[in-house]
C-alpha cells in the first residue's frame, strides 16, 4: 500500500509534481495496483473532442484489485459491514473472503443468464449486501452496472432501462426505509412493460411481501446463488473499458448516463479516498450515501474496497427509529470516519441535543460533508457537537461526472475553512472563467468552475450521446471541462463552491433538473406550462418551488397541488416534488419565449422588492400580476 500524504508541505510538494508531471505522477500511483498487462501509454486527450484516454494498452480487472488483491493479508477482515434499518436486526460482517466468495457466485449467476463481457445490467436495489455485490459481479465479468436509486419511479426506471438497452435487471421484492417499504418488484413489473430489452429479471427476497413471478423471465437471487460456482474468473478488460453508467439530471428532461471506465477510475477513487479522508488499515469507515449516486459507487464501494478497508453499509435513514440513529450507529460500531451529507446534519440538528448526547462519539476521528454547500452554522454544529472540536471535517466538491473527490481539505493534513471546500487534490488543475470564457487569474475572484486538465477519473462519455457530452461539459469554454458550478477563491486561493449556475438544482443534495420536473407536471390534464426554480430551504439546502398555469379555473387548490405532485412522484419520483406551488396567469418571458428565472428565483425567494431590470419582457405586467398572487 501506498502512503498517504502525511503534511501540508507534503501536500503541496506533491501537487505541484502532479501539475508539472501529471504522467509520471498517476503512473506512480498506477504502479501500486494488479494489471495483467503493463500500459503503453499514461495518458493521451483532446478536449475539444473530447476524447481522454489513460493507461491505454493496459490490462486488468477492478475486482481483482478490489478483492482477490486482499485476500491473502487481509482475507479475514471485514470488507463490508452491513447495518439494518430495523435496529433489532442483527448487522451482517462479509469479510473479504466472504465478499470474494458471494461476487464469484453471483458473477457465474450472470453468466449463467447469458450476460457477457459489455452487456449493461440495471440493478434497482435496497440498501443491501447484494447490491455491492451485484455491481462487483457486473464489474468481474465486464459487465456494465447501471445502477437506479430505488427512490425512482417505474417511469424514470423504464426510461434508464432502455436508454442503455439493458439485458438484464436486478431488484428486490421490496426495500425497507424506516417504517416504509418500498415494493421494488412492483415498481419493476409496471417498467418492464416497457423495457424490450430485459430478457430476465432476478429477484432477492428482501421484504417478503407477496410478489409476482413472471415464468422464464423473472428468478430468484437465492435459488440462482444456491448451486453456483464460488470460482469465477475475471474478464481481462481494458483499461479504457467501460466500467458503469450513473444517471443524472441535466438541463434537459433526458437524464444523462454518465459513462465512466476502468482504470483511471479505480487509481482515482483509490488515491482520493485514502488521502482525504486519511484512511489507516484498521479504521472503521462509514458513508450513509446511497449506492444509487455516485457517492456510494466511488466511496462505499470501490475507493473503500480498493483501499482494503471497513466499509459499512447502512440500510435505513438518519431518522428512524428516531433521530439519534447516526449517532447510536457511530457509537455501537466504533466509527472512525463519518461522511454524510449537509442536508442530514440540518435536520438531525433541528431535532435537538437530546438525540445526540446519550450516545459516545469518541471513536469519531474524521468527518465528511458531500453533495451540496455547507452552510456555516451546519458547519459549526457538526464541527463541536459530532466532532467534540476533535475531528477535522472534509468538505469534499465533485460530481457524478468526476468519479472522485476533485476539492476538499485533507483531513488533519489541509486546512479545513467552513463552508469552503478549499484546495484541489493533487492533479486536479481547477480554474475560474467569466462569462465570456477569460481565466479569471489571482485570487479575491468569482466565476464558473472549470478544469483544464484531465484527471484518471473524468466521465469519458454520455452513454449514446456523445455529442451531448461535448455540448454540456466541453463546448461553454474551449479546452475546459465545465462543471456547471459557480464558485469563488479567496484571498488564500481557497475554493468556495457557490451552486449550480445552470437549470440542475440541488435539493437535499440530489440533482434535479427542472426540466425534468415541469415534463412531469405538464402531464397533468389542467396543467398548460409550469417553470421550476429553487429557492432557500433550512433543511433541504433548495427547495423546489413551482409557477404552474392551468387550463381551467382551479376549484380546489390543495387537491390539484396534490394531483400534480402525485405526477411528479409517478413521472420522477417522490425526492421531486414540489414544496410549493403558485398557479399564475403567465410567466415572465422575453420575446423570443425564454422564460426568465432570475425573476422567478426573486420572488420564490420572497424578495419582490429587487425584481431587476424587466423590461426585456413580453408582457412586464405578468410580473406584477406574480408578485401579488405569491403573497
Ligand atoms: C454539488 C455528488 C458544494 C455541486 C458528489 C455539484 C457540492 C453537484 C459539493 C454534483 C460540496 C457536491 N460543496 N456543492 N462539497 N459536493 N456539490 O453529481 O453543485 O450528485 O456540481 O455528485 O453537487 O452532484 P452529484
Amino acid at each position: 500500500m501506498q502512503k498517504n500524504i502525511k503534511s501540508f508541505e507534503k501536500y503541496k510538494k506533491e501537487y505541484e509534481r502532479s501539475i508539472k508531471h501529471p504522467e509520471d505522477f498517476w503512473e506512480g500511483k498506477a504502479r501500486n495496483f494488479s494489471w495483467r498487462k503493463r500500459w503503453r501509454n499514461v495518458l493521451s486527450w483532446d478536449f475539444t473532442k473530447p476524447e481522454i484516454k489513460w493507461f491505454e494498452g493496459g490490462k486488468l480487472n477492478i475486482t481483482e484489485n478490489c478483492l482477490d488483491r486482499h485476500l491473502e493479508k487481509k482475507g479475514n477482515q471485514t470488507a463490508i459491514k452491513w447495518i439494518a434499518n430495523d435496529p433489532q436486526e442483527k448487522n451482517i460482517n462479509l469479510s473479504y473472503k466472504d465478499l470474494y466468495t458471494q461476487v464469484c457466485k453471483c458473477a457465474n449467476v450472470l453468466r449463467k443468464n447469458g450476460v457477457k463481457k459489455g452487456d449493461r445490467i440495471c440493478l434497482y436495489m435496497p440498501m443491501v449486501p447484494e447490491l455491492a455485490i451485484a455491481v462487483l459481479a457486473c464489474a468481474r465479468i465486464g459487465a456494465v452496472h447501471s445502477v437506479v436509486f430505488a427512490g425512482f419511479s417505474a417511469k424514470s426506471l423504464s426510461d434508464r432501462i432502455n436508454d442503455a438497452t439493458c439485458k438484464l435487471l436486478i431488484t428486490a421484492d421490496g426495500g425497507f426505509r424506516g417504517d416504509k417499504t418500498t415494493p421494488l418488484k412492483e415498481i419493476s413489473d409496471e417498467a418492464m412493460k416497457s423495457t424490450p430489452s430485459i430478457e430476465r429479471c432476478i429477484v432477492l427476497k428482501r421484504t417478503k411481501s407477496n410478489i409476482n413471478m413472471q415464468k422464464n423471465r423473472d428468478f430468484w437471487w437465492h435459488e440462482q446463488m444456491e448451486n453456483s460456482n464460488s470460482d469465477c474468473p475475471i474478464e481481462i478488460m481494458d483499461s479504457e473499458d467501460p466500467l458503469f453508467i450513473l444517471y443524472t439530471s441535466g438541463s434537459t428532461g433526458k437524464p444523462k448516463g454518465i459513462q465512466h471506465s476502468t482504470a483511471g477510475y479505480m487509481i482515482y477513487t483509490e488515491y482520493s479516498f485514502r488521502n482525504v479522508f486519511q484512511y489507516e488499515d484498521g479504521d472503521i469507515y462509514w458513508c450513509t450515501a446511497d449506492i444509487g449516486w455516485i457517492t456510494g459507487h466511488s466511496y462505499i464501494v470501490y475507493g473503500p474496497l480498493l483501499a482494503g478497508a471497513t466499509t459499512v453499509m447502512f440500510e435505513g435513514t438518519p431518522s428512524y427509529p428516531d433521530a439519534g440513529r447516526f449517532w447510536k450507529i457511530i457509537e455501537e460500531n466504533q466509527i472512525n470516519i463519518f461522511y454524510t451529507a449537509p442536508t442530514a446534519i440540518r435536520a438531525l440538528e433541528a431535532k435537538g441535543m437530546e438525540f445526540v448526547t446519550p450516545y459516545d462519539l469518541s471513536s469519531l476521528k474524521v468527518l465528511g460533508t458531500v453533495g451540496e454547500p455547507i452552510n456555516e452554522d451546519a458547519w459549526h454544529w457538526y464541527n463541536k457537537e459530532i466532532g467534540k472540536d476533535n475531528c477535522p471535517i472534509v468538505d469534499t466538491w465533485w460530481q457524478t461526472e468526476t468519479g472522485g473527490i476533485m476539492i476538499s481539505n485533507l483531513a488533519n493534513v489541509t486546512p479545513a475553512k467552513p463552508s469552503f471546500a478549499t484546495l484541489p487534490l493533487p492533479g486536479i488543475q481547477p480554474c475560474l472563467v467569466n462569462e465570456k470564457g477569460n481565466e479569471l487569474e489571482g485570487n479575491s475572484v468569482e466565476g464558473r468552475l472549470c478544469i483544464k486538465f484531465p484527471w484518471p477519473s473524468i466521465a469519458r462519455t454520455i452513454y449514446g450521446d456523445h455529442k451531448r457530452f461535448k455540448e454540456t461539459y466541453f463546448s461553454a469554454f474551449h479546452n475546459k471541462y465545465f462543471t456547471g458550478d459557480g464558485c469563488l477563491r479567496d484571498e488564500n486561493g481557497m475554493y468556495r463552491i457557490t451552486g449550480r449556475v445552470d437549470d440542475v438544482l440541488i435539493v437535499s443534495g440530489h440533482n434535479l433538473g427542472t426540466a425534468e420536473i415541469e415534463s412531469a407536471m405538464d402531464e397533468h390534464p389542467n396543467v398548460c406550462e409550469t417553470a421550476i426554480v429553487g429557492f432557500p430551504h433550512p433543511i433541504k439546502g433548495n427547495g423546489v418551488y413551482a409557477y404552474v398555469i392551468c387550463h381551467n379555473e382551479v376549484a380546489n387548490n390543495d387537491l390539484l397541488k396534490k394531483e400534480i405532485n402525485d405526477f411528479v412522484a409517478k413521472e420522477v419520483g417522490p425526492i421531486a416534488k414540489a414544496d410549493k406551488i403558485q398557479f399564475v396567469n403567465g410567466l415572465p418571458k422575453t420575446r423570443s419565449g425564454k422564460i426568465m428565472r432570475r425573476i422567478l428565483r426573486k420572488i420564490a425567494e420572497g424578495n419582490t422588492e429587487n425584481i431587476g431590470d424587466t423590461s426585456t419582457l413580453l408582457d412586464p405586467s405578468v410580473v406584477e400580476d406574480i408578485k401579488r398572487s405569491a403573497q
